[in-house]
């Protein structure tokens, strides 16, 4: 690791711990090998999963950067733990739907597994307290969550997310059901897709046998978690080759 010293603890997360650096402009991220669903209710640890997630992220994040996408992520450090931008995140969790599953289906009655004629965008309000809330554009303006210009800045990376990462997954014989992302603001003001993406934050089925291939498997109960996750790392560690 250069120029980034670990020093203290900012903010531990259910899933991820946050550290500053000798640089006040970035932090380091450690993922940790904890699993937890619906809001904190459901936890188990699992030795490993910490790892397999920052390999996952890390990857993502490089493709998207790549890709011309501004992101948070500098570099990945070791195998927990990668450097990011610090960032103030909005609060704000942008859930992009491209096949009906989870709570949509539950919400409003939907048929499972319809594909959408066209992505679905939805705005979930960052609170656990309130159990993350869906919310309309207009909430997150008039209480002052994010600004006009940054919702339109965040809807337009949000859709080039989603086309990158459908391409890319597509690559890899795996279907991009839905994800999540947040954004976040750095010291100098740039807005920039932050937090992590994985089978953690994104559901993933397998093209040809349908296999969950996210934390669906942890969610519901379906047993291989980790299997799952060392799966698609293992198809992301080949592409190209
Ligand atoms: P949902 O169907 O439960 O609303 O989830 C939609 C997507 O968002 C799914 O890919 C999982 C992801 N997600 C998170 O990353 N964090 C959360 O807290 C929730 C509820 C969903
Ligand atoms: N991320 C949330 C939790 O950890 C909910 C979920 O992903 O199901 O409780």
């Amino acid at each position: 690791m250069s120029q980034a010293a670990q020093k203290s603890l900012i903010y531990e997360g259910k899933a991820k711990r946050l550290y500053s650096t000798d640089d006040p402009n970035t932090v380091l991220i450690e993922y940790k090998d904890s699993f937890t669903a619906f809001n904190g209710e459901k936890r188990a640890e699992m030795s490993g999963k910490g790892r397999l997630n920052n390999l996952i992220s890390s990857a993502i994040f490089d493709y998207l950067a790549k890709n011309g996408v501004p992101v948070h992520f500098i570099e990945r450090v070791d195998e927990v733990r990668q450097l990011a931008a610090r960032v103030k995140i909005f609060p704000l969790e942008v859930v992009v739907r491209n096949i009906t599953t989870g709570s949509i289906v539950k919400r409003l009655g939907v048929a499972e597994g319809m594909k959408l004629p066209r992505s679905l965008m939805e705005f979930y309000y960052k609170d656990d307290a309130l159990k993350d809330p869906l919310i309309t554009e207009d909430h997150a303006l008039l209480f002052g969550w994010a600004a006009e210009a940054d919702l339109k800045t965040i809807k337009e990376i949000t859709l080039r997310v989603n086309d990158l990462l459908k391409d890319f997954f597509e690559s890899i014989d795996i279907m991009l059901v839905d994800f999540k992302l947040e954004f976040g603001r750095d010291n100098d003001g740039n807005l920039l897709l932050a937090d992590e993406i994985s089978p953690d934050t994104c559901r993933f089925w397998d093209v040809l046998t349908g296999d969950r291939l996210d934390k669906d498997r942890f969610r519901k109960n379906l047993g291989n978690v980790l299997d799952a996750y060392e799966e698609i790392w293992r198809r992301i560690s080949r592409m190209g080759k």
